[in-house]
């Protein structure tokens, strides 16, 4: 049985093939709106949400299939006290297939190890974050038609921000990768990243805390929020939330075909101004990650 739990479950050769299903889904909708009849996907989300876990749904419902689950631990059997690990268990006999959120690291491993049906990690803790670099790999595959070759500026919140952790260990693998890793210095990219992940596949990165010194060279610039729930202390999150606010005037040098991309939920981090410019792609990127999460839910309960 497949899961996905961290990005690097998933072969280069299994992401290529992620995407151009989810490329297919795209143009020829109606030939994958039976493919899961019959099936549940259950979401268990111990954690807020809504752009995955809503896409979660959406997804399964256009492939024809059906959806159950919860939108909060408070009410869920959590809150009574039960482990992961059961309801996982319990779960398998309503549902084919499960996504799960979940504010501890490693709690997604903890559910494959009782688990009779696959477990997608739709973010665990401040860890990884697996179907939002799918979502990411499909934006800049359909964007920039290119997923090596690219200068990557990854800005904000390094320490907490999972989707950041697993962006990087997934576009590592690439061939030509560049990374400008932008961030105040008590945010940033934490020391299991740069030495597991870009010094030990030898990538090119510098760190810096000022978001306009690469701008004129950067493919991509992905922004991220300073995760608030993360914080140990209120005052250091008040301090550095409003660290970077991309306007246009931060973009008067960079590239014309820079792509914009925001995991979402936006807090101050990118001003509205942004919105219009044809470079912001995030609300493309929203879009985006539904297809994908087709295209794996059939991968996972493969379907053909
Ligand atoms: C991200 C997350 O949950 O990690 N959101 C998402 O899934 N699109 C980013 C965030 O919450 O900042």
């Amino acid at each position: 049985m497949k899961h996905l739990i961290d990005i690097k479950n998933l072969s280069i050769e299994e992401i290529d093939n992620l995407i151009n299903v989810a490329q297919d889904i795209m143009k020829n909708k109606e030939k994958y709106a039976k493919k899961c009849e019959g099936k549940k996907l259950a979401t268990l989300f111990y954690e807020p949400s809504t752009r995955t876990r809503l896409s979660f749904e959406a997804a399964m419902m256009e492939l024809g299939g059906n959806v159950l689950g919860f939108s909060s631990a408070n009410s869920s059997s959590a809150s009574k006290g039960e482990s992961v690990a059961d309801t996982v268990r319990v779960i398998g006999g309503y549902a084919d297939i499960i996504a799960m959120r979940h504010p501890k690291e490693g709690a997604p491993l903890v559910a494959v190890m009782k688990s009779e049906v696959p477990i997608i990690n739709a973010g665990d803790g401040g860890h990884n974050h697996p179907t939002q670099t799918l979502t990411d790999l499909l934006t800049i595959q359909c964007e920039k038609h290119r997923l090596s070759s690219l200068t990557i500026g990854i800005c904000g919140d390094l320490k907490f921000g999972r989707t950041v952790h697993s962006l990087i260990t997934a576009m590592s693998r690439y061939q030509n990768i560049k990374f400008v890793l932008i961030s105040p210095k008590e945010l940033k990219i934490p020391d299991y990243i740069k030495k597991d992940i870009l010094e030990k596949n030898n990538i090119d990165y510098c760190e810096t805390n000022n978001l306009e010194e690469y701008m004129s060279e950067l493919d991509i610039l992905y922004m991220t929020r300073v995760q608030k729930e993360r914080f140990f202390n209120e005052d250091d999150y008040i301090r550095l939330k409003d660290y970077y606010i991309l306007n246009k005037e931060k973009l008067k040098n960079a590239k014309k075909d820079l792509c914009i991309m925001h995991p979402l939920p936006r807090v101050n981090e990118i001003s509205t101004d942004v919105d219009d410019d044809e470079r912001a792609c995030y609300f493309k990127q929203a879009k985006y990650g539904k297809y994908i999460r087709m295209a794996l839910i059939l991968d996972l309960l493969e379907v053909k």
